[in-house]
Formats: structure tokens, sequence, C-alpha cells
């Protein structure tokens, strides 16, 4: 049991309360921001004079050693150490006999652990934009291929309005593109420095905090100790960030399990992202999608756990914090590999083209269509609409689409109707009348993609 504490103590720790309290089975994860946060510290320490040039110059050398051995696997982890800061600050000790004892100097686990927590959330902040970023790549490059891909839009999973491939691939761009939005804002909030903040209540020792705000691409420090270590806002933030982008995955899940379906066949996963069944030789099965959606729990269960552990915590640092760690970890490793499964998916999946147009051919999805037509020509819209009732009606009962009733049968039941109307109410005009902002038809829809191009390009 190595520790950096004992001095007061008369008896050794239990082996049951050293095991329950000790982190390093998890915080081990973030060795590398622990390393150059301490990096960053000594810096400072060096330039403040509160230590000598010299043994400023011996511990960062040494500190990058340690970094360099640890990731050659030359230095090994164990549970030997209490936690992390306990593992690298013995390894400096003796490495550098009392040189290394000064590293702590000015600075509590309390404002260390805040700190490698948010240098590592920055960074996986960081990654999972950037796999975001990948995912909005994707769906644009299925947007531009295919504005005229014609497919039923639904409501309550039931046919509603023809409209295209392009449209609703560009509904998943709007809601990952806001998603980034939000994790950009979250990084303007985050992006200060807690280090420097103590126990509680700063220190008597003349730091410099905001050179390490700098060294480490913070712009600044945090303004109050107490805040700085026991503010978990930014990891609550991201997690719910996170928990969105689950939520939005999660849906498009769903919706490649229907569409990948028997029933609909719209699309076709790719055998390298589907599975077998052991007993059914014919399944192939979207288990991607599946376990996507399947593990939007666990992010939504790692918010809700930091949500409670954090609410009924006293100011300032408490070590109900140490419960921040694992469920984030696992969260985060969750959504990164969730989103850059369901990119390799989505790259790889085959749209069935014919399947959606013959599927937005029936179940009446130019209905609409043809009330305005009747509008058009003078019928008031709440009279066209029942018009268009009776003959949703008569085309159930006879098992057809509208467009397949000749001109006499659609002007027995209204005479407005002319031969135009088969125009009115194809596919394609259905769709392609729709130029409103943010509407299905080609023209409205090639100014949006040329827009999301650009900020594709430029963000
Ligand atoms: N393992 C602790 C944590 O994750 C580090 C901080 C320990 N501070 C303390 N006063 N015991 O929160």
């Amino acid at each position: 049991m190595a520790q950096l504490w004992g001095g007061r103590f008369t008896k050794q720790t239990d082996k049951l309360v050293y095991n329950f309290n000790a982190s390093i089975s998890f915080d081990q994860k973030f060795y590398k921001q622990d390393i150059e946060g301490s990096i960053a510290h000594v810096r400072m320490l060096g330039k403040q004079g509160i230590l000598t040039e010299e043994e400023m110059q011996a511990i960062v050398a040494c500190l990058k050693e340690i970094l360099a051995d640890v990731e050659a696997g030359r230095l090994v982890i164990t549970d030997e150490y209490e936690d992390i800061h306990s593992f690298v600050e013995a390894n400096l000790i003796d490495r550098l006999g009392d040189t290394g004892k000064k590293l702590h100097t000015g600075r509590s686990r309390n404002d260390q652990v805040a700190l490698d927590m948010r240098l590592y959330t920055r960074e996986e902040l960081l990654h999972v934009d950037a796999l975001l970023k990948e995912l909005l790549g994707t769906i644009l490059h299925i947007m531009e291929q295919n504005t005229e891909t014609i497919m039923p839009g639904f409501t309550h999973l039931q046919k509603a309005q023809p409209i295209t491939l392009a449209h609703h691939m560009g509904a998943y761009f709007e809601m990952f593109k806001r998603d980034r939005l939000r994790l950009h804002d979250i990084y303007e909030r985050m992006n200060y420095c807690p280090l420097g903040s103590g126990a509680l209540a700063g220190t008597t020792y003349p730091l410099d905090r905001a050179y390490t705000a700098e060294l480490l691409g913070f712009y600044g420090p945090t303004l109050n100790s107490m805040d700085g270590v026991s503010d978990r806002d930014y990891l609550i933030e991201f997690l719910s960030a996170c928990a969105t982008i689950m939520m939005h995955l999660s849906r498009f899940s769903e919706e490649v399990i229907i569409w990948n379906s028997n029933e609909y066949q719209f699309v076709e996963i790719d055998d390298a992202y589907s599975t077998g069944s052991s007993i059914m030789p014919q399944k192939k099965n979207p288990d991607i999608a599946e376990l996507v959606r399947g593990k939007t729990g666990r992010v939504y269960g790692a918010l809700m756990s930091l949500l409670t552990t954090m609410k009924g915590i006293p100011l300032a640092y408490n070590k109900d914090m140490q419960e921040d760690k694992e469920l984030s970890f696992d969260a985060m490793d969750t959504v990164k590999g969730c989103i850059a499964l369901f990119n390799g998916m989505l790259a790889t999946m085959k749209f069935n083209r014919e399947r959606m147009r013959a599927s937005a051919n029936g179940g009446f999805t130019n209905a609409t269509d043809a009330a305005d037509y009747l509008v058009n020509h003078g019928v008031p819209f709440r009279d066209a609409h029942g018009i268009v009732g009776q003959i949703v009606l008569y085309c159930i009962e006879k098992g057809i689409a509208i467009d397949d009733m000749s001109l006499e049968e659609l002007k027995a039941i209204s005479p407005v109707f002319e031969d135009d109307v088969y125009e009115a109410i194809s596919m394609e005009t259905c769709v392609n009348k729709r130029l409103t902002v943010g509407a299905p038809g080609k023209e409205a829809m090639e100014q949006v993609i040329a827009a999301e191009k650009k900020y594709l390009e430029e963000e």
C-alpha cells in the first residue's frame, strides 16, 4: 500500500478500507493528463522561484521519463498505489529522491484531480466532436446522391407524404450538427484551469495561476478556489450532450432496424456490419444498430448517476466526487464507439431505391396534394379534404392508388378534376413543388446541401 499520507495515523489502514477508497483501477486512465498537469505546475513553480531552476528541470525531465516509460510498457501502473497521483509522485521520489518530494508544493490532490478530469474530458470532447464531423460527412454524401430518391415520409409510422432520402438524412444532419454546437458551447465554458485552487482555499505560495492555465491551453484560471475543486458542471454538461447524441443515434438506429426489416427492405446493411443466428441460417441481423440503441441507456445512466452524486455535496471537495469517473469513462468510450460504428454501418449500407419509391406510391402519400389540387381550383380546403377522403375510401375498397383512378372515376366524386391532376399528384410533383426553406423539393434541398457543405469545410 503506497500512500501519500499517514503522519497523523497510528494504525495501518484496514485492507478493505484501503481497497474501497482506492481509485487507481480507474483513474490510471488519465496518467498522461496527470503528468502533463504536474509538468505545468512545476514549470510555474520554477518560474516563480518557488523551486530552483535545477530542481524544476530535474523534475520535469523525470516526469517526462515516467510518461515515456508508462507508454512504452516499461513502467506498469499497479494497484500497489492508492491513485494515479500517488503512483506518479512515488515513482518520481524513487527516481529523484528529495527533489521529487517538492513536486506537490502548493498543490492538493483536490485541485490536481479536478485538473486531470477536466483535461481528460476536454480531450474526449474533441474526439467526440471529430467523430461527429465524420458522421456528418457520411450523411452529407448520402444526401448529395439522393435528392431525387423518393421515399415515403412517416408520421405515427404511417405513410404521410412523399419526401426524398436526402431530406430524411438531412434531418439527422441537423441533429448531429446541433450536437457539435453543444460540444463547442461546453468547451467554451469548461476551458478554465482549476489548478492552484489548493485543497479549497488557494495557497500561500505566490503561484502564477494564469501561467499554468496558459501552459495547459486553458483560457485562464477558475475564479473561485472552492468552486475550482468541486465543480463538476462541465462533466454533467458533457454527459448531457453525450446522452443527446446517443438519443439521436438511437432514433436513427431504430429507423435502420425498421428499414432493414423483411417488411420494409428499404436498406440492406452490409455483411461486415451484420451478424447471423446460431440456429436460423437465413438470418442477417442488424445487431450494431440494436447495440447502439441499447447502449443509449448506459450513457443516460452515467448522467443520472453524476447528477445524483453531486446533488447533496456540501462545498468544497468530498470523496463522493471520486464517483464521477468510472461511469463517465464508460459513457465517453461508449459514445465514441457508437458514433464510429454507426458511421461505418451507414457508409456501407445499401439503399433500395426501387422499394422506397414503390412504398411511397402506395399509402396515399399524395392525398394532401390531391386536396391542394382542388383548392387551387377554387374548392375550400375543408371540402377538398372531405372529397379526397372519399377518394381514398374508394381506392382502399378497390385496392388501387389515387393515380390509378380514371378521370371518370375522379369526376364522379368531384367534377373539378381535369386531366392535369395526374401530373399534379405525381410523386415527383409532390416532392419538387415543396420548395420552402427546409422542404424536400430538389432545389430547396440543394441549397441546404450547399450550405451544410460549407459548414463542414469551415467547422
Ligand atoms: N481519487 C480522488 C478523486 O478521484 C482524488 C482526490 C483525493 N483527494 C482527497 N482529499 N482524498 O476524487
